[in-house]
């Protein structure tokens, strides 16, 4: 099933981003300027949270070993991770932030 759901308030998600569990998922919410991503929520090196690290230059930075994540595509950019990690389709309507699961 494919749907919607809405998991936070953009204001919730800070610098180090926002965590949420949408039905198995662990979803990561991160926000750059305007725009709000939705990435897995943990690291594809050591399965490790990403919550708590930051963004820098269009990328997600995993706090643990410095990891880089492309913020559109989850594709890793820079060692020690070589995997992606998945992306979601996210919306934000009246400062309320949903993200798309199928
Ligand atoms: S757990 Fe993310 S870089 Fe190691």
């Amino acid at each position: 099933m494919t749907e919607w759901i809405e998991v936070a308030k953009i204001d919730d998600i800070g610098p180090g981003g926002l965590t949420v569990r949408v039905g198995e998922e662990e979803v990561l919410l991160v926000r750059d300027g305007d725009k709000v991503y939705a990435l897995a929520g943990l690291c594809s090196h050591q399965e490790m949270e990403l919550q708590g690290g930051h963004v820098e230059g269009g990328a997600w930075v995993c706090p643990h070993h410095g990891a880089k994540f492309d913020l559109s595509t989850g594709d890793a950019l820079s060692m020690p991770a070589i995997e992606a990690i998945s992306v979601f389709d996210v919306r934000v309507e009246a400062g309320k932030v949903s993200v798309l699961i199928r």
